[in-house]
């Protein structure tokens, strides 16, 4: 942390505090409340933590009120139109874009890592074939620290990095294997002539029977779909991440805490709930009855995909993503797709409704993904673990980033404690 001249001053029942005020390269200053309850006795709160910084980061900014989302400075919508996915994550992961040299030993690294160790495949045998892919993550990525030992030494540096690496090399294969093993069919195993899409999507499609060609235009929005959700700051999912490595957890437990933080329908679980929504409004003419529902306090209804805890302004991955949307769909001759139809009335109805545009919600990031995984032909329940293969280098980048800290601490909210006040206890006879 940055010293500071700054600060600011607080006065409760009469005596003063100074509190350090630190300033960031963009966004907003930050109180420094380290010290508060020592001095004063006082605990601040912050429900959802949507007020407070966690941590000193260099890896992501976003700004909710103008649409920015960056990734070491680098604008997403230049990464996303000019860099691909695994260059990506090797500036996630090394804070600079790499050298054409430097890009080459990532890739082939990543490549040869996409294996999974065989014995690994008898976790999936467990489940039963309709068992959430989700599920099937959780387990079998908190089950590779049973099987890499040489790289759950959270303090050295090489296994930090050959865990990041077999991370990143393995989620697609794993998303994968789930998917397969959920629809009865054999795993496929991946193959080192492939990029990194390509290879997600073979091996999710490409059956024995028949040879399998991915179609570049697929794979590109496929990789484009990685890319805009690789990482996005302080997300609940990244704060589990960084809350379980605090204890000292292994990266495997760490990750596997991060896809069930995912999962919820409220964060990552949004794109498949939001074409669920979109077939359960079935047609054009139900959409007012469901903006009805939205806008009614007494319904817990909400309309997914919309609205965000940080953007209040567009989402801007929503914007490229929408691009990548209407090229699939017209590849796929699918633009008059019933669903799509819904999505695009739904948009321009919730993007002219005043309740809407009060509260600012607008279409995010999984308003539009899931639409295009849909034309691509995945069930939605394989949405959010193609979030969570996204996802994985943002979360793996913050999880090493918290680690070369060498102050952090394991993470230990307080709270605002409302209830009974010490009493005795009553024997069962006189309750
Ligand atoms: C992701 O944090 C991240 O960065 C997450 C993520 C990432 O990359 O990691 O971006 C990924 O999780 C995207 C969000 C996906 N979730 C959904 O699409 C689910 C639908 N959206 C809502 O559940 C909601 O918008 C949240 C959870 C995303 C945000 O909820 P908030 O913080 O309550 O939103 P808000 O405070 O801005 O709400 C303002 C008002 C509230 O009404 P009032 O209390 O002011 O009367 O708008 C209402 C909300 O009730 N509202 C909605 C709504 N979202 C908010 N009303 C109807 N439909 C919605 N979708």
């Amino acid at each position: 942390m940055s010293e500071t001249q700054k600060t600011a001053t607080l006065t409760i029942d009469g005596a003063t505090y100074d509190l350090p005020v630190y300033s960031p390269t963009s966004g907003p200053d930050v109180l420094d409340i380290r010290k508060l309850y020592g001095q004063a006795g006082v605990f601040t709160y912050d429900p959802g933590f949507t007020s407070t910084a966690s941590c000193e980061s260099t890896i992501t900014y976003i700004d909710g009120e103008e649409g920015i989302l960056t990734h070491r400075g680098y604008p997403i919508g230049d990464l996303a139109g000019k860099s691909h996915y695994l260059e990506v994550c090797y500036l996630l992961l090394y804070g600079a874009l790499p050298t054409a040299a430097e890009l080459e030993d990532f890739e082939s690294t990543i490549t040869r890592h996409t294996m999974l160790h065989e014995q690994m495949v008898n976790f999936f045998r467990g489940f039963r074939r309709d068992a959430h892919p989700m599920a099937i993550m959780v387990g079998v990525v908190g089950a590779m620290s049973a099987f890499y030992h040489d790289s759950t030494d959270i303090n050295d540096p090489r296994q930090r990095e050959i865990a990041s690496h077999r991370l990143i090399a393995k989620m697609p294969t794993i998303a994968a294997m789930a998917y397969k093993y959920t629809i009865g069919q054999p795993f496929v195993s991946p193959r080192n002539d492939l990029d990194y899409a390509s290879n997600f999507l073979r091996m999710c499609f490409a059956v024995p029977a028949e040879d399998y060609e991915v179609n570049p235009i697929l794979s590109r929005a496929m990789d484009r779909i990685f890319t805009l959700h690789a990482d996005h700051e302080q997300n609940a999912s990244t704060s589990t991440v960084r809350l379980a490595s605090s204890s000292g957890a292994n990266p495997f437990a760490c990750i596997a805490a991060g896809i069930a933080c995912l999962w919820g329908p409220a964060h990552g679980g949004a794109n498949q709930a939001c074409l669920e929504m979109l077939k359960e409004i079935g047609s054009v003419d139900r959409i007012p009855e469901y903006i009805a529902r939205a806008k009614d306090k007494n319904d817990p209804f909400r309309l997914m995909g919309f609205g965000h805890r940080v953007y209040k302004n567009m989402d801007p991955r929503a914007t490229v993503m929408k691009e990548s949307a209407d090229e699939v769909l017209e590849l796929l001759g699918v633009e008059d797709n019933p669903l799509l139809q819904v999505a695009k009335e739904l948009e321009h109805i919730a993007l002219n409704d005043p309740y809407f545009k009060d509260k600012k919600l607008f279409p995010n990031v999984d308003f539009y993904s899931g639409i295009i995984l849909e034309a691509m032909g995945f069930p939605t329940s394989m949405f959010t673990p193609i979030f969570a293969l996204s996802r994985t280098v943002g979360w793996i980048s913050q999880w090493k980033e918290q680690l070369s800290d060498p102050a952090h601490k394991i993470g230990r909210p307080r709270q605002l404690y409302l209830g009974e006040d010490v009493r005795s206890y009553a024997d069962i006879e006189n309750r």
